[in-house]
Formats: C-alpha cells, sequence, structure tokens
C-alpha cells in the first residue's frame, strides 16, 4: 500500500507475523525506476517471501521499459497492473481506476503489452468509474488477454473506500471470467474471510489491504495460526543474503532473538498481564466506545461495526499476549525506519503516524489516539505516546 507498506514494513511484518502469502509492492511509476523503488523491490530487501511488483500505468512503452527491467535487473517474471487506484491525482491523468473510463484505449493498451511482455501480467480493477454498469463493458476487455490473474476490488471509483464491496458485481466475474480470481475488499476479520470463500469457493485468492493495516493478525488468524514462523525467522538469519544487512539492527537482535528470548525468559509476559494499560483495555467496554465513536462513521457505511460487535477476536486480543506483540512490532519497525529512511526521524516519525491512522483501532478512543499522535510534532513526542499507551 502506497506510502506504507514498503520493503522495511513488510520485512518487520514478516518477523513478528506470519500468514501473507504474497505482498505486493507499492506500485511503480514512470519508465525507469527510482532508486528507492529499486530497493523496495529488489531481492536482497526482500528475503524468504513471493513478491509482486505492481505499476502504475497507462503507457504501452513505459510499462514495457519497466516489465524489462524488473524482468532483466531483478530477476521478476511477473507484473501487476494497478487499475484501481481511486486518486484524484492518478485518475484526472486517467491511470489506475481513471483508466477505465476510456475502455478503448485500455483495450489497445492491454494488447500492446500483453503482445510484447517479457513477464506475465495480471490486473488489479475496480469495477468502474463512475457507475457499477461500466463492469459490464470491461470485464469481456480482461476476457481476451492472458491475465495470469485477475484482483477485483468490486467498488467503483467514486465509492473511494467507502460504502459495501459490490458482490453482484464479483459475482458477475465469478460467474463468467476464465481468469483466476482474487478478491479484494472490507477483508477485517476472519468472518468476513470466510464469508466470501463461502459464497465463491472457487477462488484462488483474498487479498487485504486496510483489513492487515488495523489488525496485522488477521491472516495468522484467517490461517490459524499463533504467531510469526519462528523456524522461518532462524533460518532468515543465518542465511547468506542476510550479509547486506548485518548492520541492522533489527535484525541482529533477531538473529540473536534477543527479542523472543527476553519475551520467554523474563516476566515480562506477567508483567504485561498486570500492566495497566492492558487492564485498562481489558476492563473498558471497548465496544461501546466504539459504537459511539463518530470517527467510525465510515465503518458504519459497511457491515464492520456488527461485525466487531459479534466479533470474539476482540476477547482473544484482551485476553493474550497481542498488546505485547503490538509493542514488539511498533519498536522494530520504527528502529528499522530509522536506520534505514532516508529523511531522518521527521520522515520516520510521518511513516509512524500514517501507520498508527489504522492501529488507533485497536484501542480505546481510538480518535483521540490517532490525534495524539498526529499532534507529536517529534519523535520524541511520539515515543511518550508510546510509552503512555504500552
Ligand atoms: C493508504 C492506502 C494505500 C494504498 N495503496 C495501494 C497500492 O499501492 N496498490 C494497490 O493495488 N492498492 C492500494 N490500495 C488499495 C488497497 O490495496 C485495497 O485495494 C483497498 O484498500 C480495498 O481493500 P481493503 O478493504 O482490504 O482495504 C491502497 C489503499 C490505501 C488505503
Amino acid at each position: 500500500m502506497e506510502g506504507i507498506t514498503g520493503y522495511l514494513f513488510r520485512n518487520a511484518y514478516q518477523r513478528h507475523f506470519s500468514g501473507i502469502d504474497t505482498h505486493f509492492t507499492p506500485f511503480v511509476t514512470g519508465t525507469h525506476l527510482s532508486r528507492k523503488q529499486k530497493k523496495d523491490i529488489c531481492k536482497e530487501n526482500n528475503p524468504d517471501k513471493e513478491i509482486v511488483v505492481q505499476i502504475l500505468s497507462n503507457q504501452a512503452d513505459d510499462f514495457l521499459s519497466v516489465a524489462h527491467i524488473v524482468s532483466k535487473e531483478f530477476g521478476y517474471s511477473h507484473l501487476n497492473l494497478n487499475l484501481g487506484c481511486p486518486s484524484a491525482t492518478v485518475t484526472s491523468r486517467k491511470r489506475g481506476a481513471g483508466f477505465l473510463s476510456d475502455p478503448d484505449r485500455l483495450n489497445r493498451f492491454l494488447d500492446e503489452i500483453f503482445s510484447a511482455s517479457p513477464v506475465t501480467i495480471s490486473v488489479k480493477t475496480r469495477i468502474g468509474m463512475h457507475d457499477a454498469s461500466e463492469w459490464e463493458n470491461i470485464l469481456p476487455i480482461y476476457e481476451k488477454y492472458p491475465l495470469t490473474e485477475l484482483i477485483i476490488h468490486p467498488r467503483i471509483r467514486d465509492a473511494f473506500y467507502g460504502g459495501l464491496p459490490d458482490l453482484e458485481a464479483f459475482d458477475y466475474a465469478y460467474k463468467s471470467s476464465r481468469h483466476p480470481l482474487c478478491y479484494n475488499g472490507n477483508i477485517f476479520t476472519k468472518e468476513d474471510y470466510e464469508k466470501i470463500i463461502a459464497r465463491f469457493p472457487g477462488v484462488q485468492a483474498i487479498m487485504i489491504g486496510r483489513g492487515l493495516l488495523i489488525d496485522p493478525f488477521l491472516p495468522e488468524e484467517i490461517k490459524g495460526l499463533s504467531g510469526p514462523d519462528v523456524a522461518a525467522t532462524a533460518d532468515l538469519a543465518s542465511e547468506d543474503h542476510l550479509a547486506h544487512r548485518k548492520e541492522d539492527k533489527c535484525l541482529a537482535r533477531l538473529k540473536e532473538n534477543k527479542s523472543l528470548t527476553r519475551f520467554k525468559e523474563s516476566d515480562r509476559l506477567a508483567r504485561l498481564k498486570e500492566n495497566k494499560n492492558l487492564a485498562r483495555f481489558k476492563e473498558s467496554n471497548r465496544l461501546a466506545q466504539l459504537k459511539e465513536n463518530k470517527s467510525l462513521a465510515r465503518f458504519k457505511e459497511g457491515n464492520r461495526l456488527a461485525q466487531l460487535k459479534e466479533n470474539k477476536n476482540l476477547t482473544r486480543f484482551r485476553e493474550s499476549n497481542r498488546l505485547a506483540r503490538l509493542k514488539e512490532f511498533e519498536e522494530d519497525l520504527r528502529e528499522s525506519l530509522l536506520t534505514y529512511t532516508e529523511g531522518g526521524p521527521h520522515k520516520v516519525l510521518e511513516k509512524m503516524k500514517e501507520i498508527w491512522s489504522f492501529y488507533c483501532y485497536n484501542f480505546e478512543k481510538p480518535e483521540k489516539l490517532a490525534k495524539k499522535i498526529r499532534k507529536a510534532q517529534t519523535l520524541d513526542a511520539y515515543l511518550a505516546v508510546m510509552r503512555e499507551l504500552f
């Protein structure tokens, strides 16, 4: 996800959570990849995980240029085309979901890239720009080309992220498309996932966006896993490909597995149990607060609140060591960003603020917390909020 899930996030996520099969990079644009984009996609910075590079383009030459770069320089054999981004700066240039408003041009573009691409191509799409009826003209275009996967976020562009995904539009593709399908949209709980799988058992994959940012435990919960793959983590630490990351404080820590040992050997878990924050978290009537919270209007539009009400996961969050794990992740990600992000602490602060606009929903009075974090002018001020929170 643009601006959030770069390689440092993906790697930190992998050190603390599990359950994701494939990570998509935030989209790249242009004819050549910038240094930053190259850093984000290179395999050395993405060890032990399957990565799909995503491109946002409406120029066949640009697409093909990037396709050659990712294939020759980076060893990828696949690109994902973004036809879903709703941002005005993107759609006004007829890119992302904006490209859907010109099906003839889209068709010509696909024709050109599919006839010359050195890599296989999948598409991530919305169902139209202004009206769901556009979908009936868009889907047949995709059917003409050998897409390896069609990822459908069944909303029109004008809906941005509001309202509910249009499951009828997804059903139309489910019944008529020859492509392997991936469903994307409003998967916030395991129950959301199960409902989609129950209705569309033939889907090849489910893509999760905001749900994973709000609840990083979601993929492992869906898969019935109970934490990071420690064996994989140990492998990760011993492999040669880590040589270049020796200076990485987080990884060094991981190598010695201090955080894990510290966690196991110390009385930290006990302390955490006693932790007042946790107690407050447990004792508080979190759902009632969520219910009252006006900032949740956008979730209310959907069925999110109803799901939360029923959600047993919340109880599990309160009773388990999830808070401790979130804390470890926050620390690791922050240190990692501090070590590697260009732009210094200020840039790191910006990133952490963005991430907390999602994580805040795991805490009581999420808007208040988000506001407090947003108000932090320095990383020290941010850290003070973290200390208070954890
Ligand atoms: C901050 C933000 C950044 C995003 N960046 C991308 C992106 O780079 N590529 C992409 O395909 N989708 C991007 N998306 C869209 C999500 O991948 C996803 O399609 C959308 O949020 C709906 O799924 P969800 O309900 O699981 O979040 C972004 C969404 C958000 C909120």
